[in-house]
């Protein structure tokens, strides 16, 4: 299966250190949330360090779909028109948000209090996954939705007229579901209440106050309370995209587990929603500077310089911090292949409802490549092989899966025997540039 036309296998051989500077691009939850809340304020929003990854140019053409003007000036440099809230108008055809849960179901929310009706799609993997935790919700503004079983697109979704606020309390520690009904709330009379017991990803509260929204988030013993106020004018933004934390992963790890590596990455979030695997690697005892501390694009960022880590031990990820580092828990599992002792990640069913079922995934995968992996619903324990100790010589299947394609191509630059995937064309979605990035440290990687 592949995400776009024929599958495009790929190999990954043991490579010499790598060196030198791996400028990752733009964040993706940033830049799906850049050219929405662009399509939502009145006037002109201008953007620079966008992901060009496919799952963004999904809902830039989504945008323009529902009315907005969003054109591209230059490489990562656009603009949004946007049409102001309540502005949205019906779109001519269904929305593809190929496979972008982030694209769908933020967009779902953000229409979902127009009175207006659109059905989404997207490709195999997308249309696999959970709308139920974002349409449910809605249904408390008298959104209306009709898909598949188990709430799986294609879904048609029909607005809500004069909707009023609603208060909800997440039954899923998911940035998506929060946005969701954020966005929702823009539209509806008075006030709308999000209750999220544990934190997570933080863009959306940011950039709706960058936007002027009214919202305030109070942090009380019983989590956060976010509180927003419907229809008011969104002003256009100049929105500077910080680059992407969940990229920065790939060459961070291939170099910590590459012998004789030593990189700089620049400009990597220290968000607290975001920054739960530099926590977890630092634990392990990776070898990672954060200098020059600073903000970019409104968000707390270092440069990390990352040296190859021979002494690194497994640990026990603290089951709290798994929304701050959700989908870097496949690149941890190769890390961890590569440190002594187990590594115990648990709290991480959500993995299994991501692009694939990410638990499955890493575990089939790793067997493959001669690790020991125990896993349950909920849990994934992987018993580390040491620096070098990981056999490879193994085809991991990617499942139409970015992170899971990129995570078996960076074991592959460091395990005894090759590592091939069978499908690298996922990676697109979210790091068109990884083979260019990584071949230029040092990275060896094959097609086929
Ligand atoms: C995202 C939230 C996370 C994450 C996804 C991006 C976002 O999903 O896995 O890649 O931009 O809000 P959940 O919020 O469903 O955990």
């Amino acid at each position: 299966m592949s995400a776009h036309g024929s599958a495009q296998p790929m190999t990954a051989h043991k490579s010499g250190p790598l060196k030198g500077v791996a400028e990752v691009p733009g964040d993706k939850s940033i830049s799906h949330r850049a050219l929405i809340f662009g399509a939502m304020a009145l006037g002109e929003t201008k953007i620079t360090g966008l992901l060009e990854g496919q799952d963004v140019l999904d809902t830039a053409s989504a945008m323009r779909a529902f009315g907005a003007t969003v054109l591209q000036h230059g490489p990562g440099a656009w603009s949004v028109q946007g049409v102001g809230v309540g502005g949205f108008q019906e779109p001519a055809d269904v929305i593809d948000c190929g496979n972008s849960g982030t694209g769908v179901r933020l967009i779902m929310g953000t229409m979902a209090t127009s009175p207006i009706t659109a059905t989404f799609t997207g490709d195999a993997s997308l249309r696999k996954r959970p709308m139920g935790r974002v349409t449910e919700p809605l249904s408390e503004f008298g959104t209306k939705a009709y898909g598949r079983k188990g709430g799986r697109l294609p879904m048609t979704v029909v607005g809500a007229a004069d909707a009023k606020g609603i208060r909800h309390t997440l039954k899923v520690a998911s940035a998506q579901v929060k946005s969701a009904i954020l966005l929702a709330g823009l539209n509806a009379e008075g006030q709308t209440v999000v209750i999220e017991k544990e934190s997570t990803r933080d863009h959306s509260e940011r950039m709706l106050l960058g936007f002027g929204a009214d919202l305030t988030v109070e942090k009380t013993a019983q989590g956060n309370i976010i509180t927003l106020t419907g229809r008011p004018t969104l002003r256009p933004q100049t929105v500077a995209v910080p680059r992407d934390p969940s990229s920065a992963a790939f060459p961070v790890c291939a170099a910590l587990i590459v012998e004789g590596s030593d990189i700089m990455v620049p400009g990597v979030s220290q968000n607290l929603t975001r920054n739960g695997l530099y926590l977890t690697l630092v634990e392990m005892g990776a070898d990672i500077e954060f200098q020059n501390p600073r903000t970019e694009g409104g968000e707390p960022v270092a440069d990390l310089r990352v040296r190859f880590s021979d002494n690194m031990k497994g640990i026990e990820v603290p089951p709290e911090r798994a929304p701050s580092m959700i989908d870097e828990y496949p690149i941890l599992s190769v890390v961890a292949s590569f440190a002594t002792g187990k590594t115990v990640m648990r709290g991480v069913k959500e993995l299994r409802v991501k692009e694939s079922d990410r638990i499955d995934a890493m575990a089939r995968g790793l067997e493959a490549c001669g690790v020991k992996v125990e896993e349950d619903e909920d849990t994934l324990i992987v018993h580390g092989m040491g620096p070098g100790g990981m056999p490879g010589g193994a085809t991991a299947k990617t499942h139409i899966d970015h992170r899971i394609a990129m995570s078996f191509l960076v074991a592959g630059m460091a395990a005894q025997k090759p590592i091939s995937i069978d499908d690298a064309s996922p990676i697109v979605t979210s790091f068109p540039i990884f083979e260019g990035l990584m071949t230029g440290l040092g990275g060896t990687l094959t097609q086929g």
